[in-house]
């Protein structure tokens, strides 16, 4: 037998990438590759690129820039990029960078074994089609390999909101959900393969509608279906649209023992006007009142949220009204960015505010939002938690986890294993971490 065929991803931006990365190396896998931690000895090298922020088509262009010296010594190399700059501008990649072998599109995944025997006989392959199938579906040479404690699951992909600074209903198209039955399929895989917490993922999760056996349902609906499988311990899901948090999902938070106190919950800005102007579709207002009935149902939930500042024409007070919704709601953790134009997106022809203002606004907004983190962070001290433990520690003995919140959690002298679920007390609150010990 010819020796395996090498694999290096490198795999920018959300959760979404990393899930789809996993899964094109999986099918890969079935063409007799397998993954490198290395560029150098890859047979094939795929860029799973992000296009949410900054300059993400330059940083591309100057990372293949740096594998023409690896083409050169090695011509059978071949070279992809997939992702969102791949479904933006893949035409353009092919025409500016003559390394690249391969273009794919999120949506096209399940067509990498093709496309790669096609690259091998030295053609040119894109493929940045929206088709109306389960990519995922189609992606099933799935070894079946022991896996870590922790999975992400993508079970909605695209979006329809149309926020006015967003690149996604362009980039992965729209709204679609995946049914049911192949999730669960999917979930139980993962759990027979060691995985005990499961993060459902999707741009526009909560509005997941995928098919059931008595109609479509509902986010919540699935987390009970997932809830009833055996050895999974843990749940979560990320992102969410307010305006998608259904009643049952809240209610959820209340009573399903699995689904764990976080919820990430974007508002982006505190003013109406930029509000309006972003096309969110909700107020200040509204948002704050619906964190207030989440945490009616689930006092101790973590709230986190995303930000952009220096959206074209806030004013300081538009800015300052960020900073009150920021004040009342109180983040447990949270993501800030300072806008950035994306061609192509109704803000993008719009009165830019001046960079200098947007950066100041944005160091205050992030010196509020580190406060609040830290603060939430020190309030586990004294308190009793669950931790899954992923991997040891540095020291001897110490073992390092998640809480049910999400806080990374250092235990010493623990005698517990990768995957083990266990009740600990928080000691004391670290820089980046907490230090608890075991109960019982
Ligand atoms: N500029 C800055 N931030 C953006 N985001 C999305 N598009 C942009 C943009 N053009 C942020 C939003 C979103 C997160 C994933 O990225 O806050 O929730
Ligand atoms: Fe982008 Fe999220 Fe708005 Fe959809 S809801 S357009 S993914 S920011």
């Amino acid at each position: 037998m010819s020796a395996p065929k090498k694999l290096f991803i490198k795999t920018y931006g959300c959760q979404m990438n990393v899930y789809d990365s996993e899964r094109m190396a999986e099918a890969l896998g079935g063409e007799g590759y397998v993954e490198t931690k290395s560029p150098d000895d890859a047979d094939m090298i795929l860029l799973n690129t992000c296009h949410i922020r900054e300059k993400a088509a330059e940083k591309v262009y100057s990372e293949l820039g740096r594998f023409k010296g690896l083409k050169a010594d090695k011509p059978d190399l071949k070279i992809g990029v997939a992702g969102c700059v791949a479904q933006a501008e893949g035409e353009e990649i092919m025409r500016r960078q003559p390394l690249v072998d391969l273009v794919v599109g999120p949506q096209s995944y399940h067509r990498l074994p093709e496309m790669e025997a096609k690259a091998r006989t030295g053609e040119k392959v894109l493929d940045t089609d929206f088709p109306e199938e389960d990519k995922f579906e189609k992606l099933k040479n799935r070894p079946k390999a022991k896996r870590g404690p922790t999975a992400f699951l993508t079970v909605q992909e695209g979006c329809d909101k149309f926020c006015a600074f967003c690149v996604v209903p362009y980039t992965r198209g729209a709204e679609v959900s995946r049914p049911a039955d192949r999730i669960l399929r999917e979930a139980r895989d993962l759990v027979e393969r060691g995985v005990r917490e499961i993060t459902l993922l999707g741009q526009n999760v909560n509005a997941y509608h995928g098919a059931g056996p008595n109609g479509d349902m509902t986010l919540a609906q699935l987390i009970w279906e997932l809830d009833k499988v055996d050895g999974l311990e843990r749940i979560r899901f990320t992102t969410s649209h307010p305006n998608d948090m259904q009643d049952d999902l809240i209610e959820a938070h209340g009573t399903c023992a699995k689904l764990m106190p976080y919820l990430h919950l974007p508002v982006q800005a505190g003013s109406d006007k930029i509000l309006k102007r972003m096309n969110r579709a909700h107020t200040a207002e509204s948002y704050i009142r619906l964190i207030e009935r989440i945490r009616a149902a689930r006092p101790d939930i973590l709230i986190s949220g995303d930000f952009i500042v220096g959206f074209p024409e806030e004013t300081e007070e538009d800015f300052q009204a960020t900073m009150d919704l920021v004040e009342e709601v109180k983040y447990g953790t949270a993501y800030s960015f300072k806008y950035s134009t994306r061609p192509g997106t109704p803000a993008a022809e719009r009165a830019q505010v001046d960079p200098a203002a947007a950066d100041d606004r944005l160091q205050r907004l992030q010196a509020l939002l580190t406060q609040q983190q830290r603060e939430v962070q020190d309030s586990m001290v004294g308190r009793e938690v669950g931790v899954l433990f992923e991997k040891a520690g540095r020291l001897p003995g110490q073992m390092v986890g998640k809480s049910d919140y999400l806080h990374a959690v250092h235990v010493a002298e623990c005698d517990r294993n990768i995957g083990d679920l266990a009740r600990v007390r928080i000691v004391s609150s670290g820089p980046n971490s907490l230090a608890g010990e075991l109960i019982g």
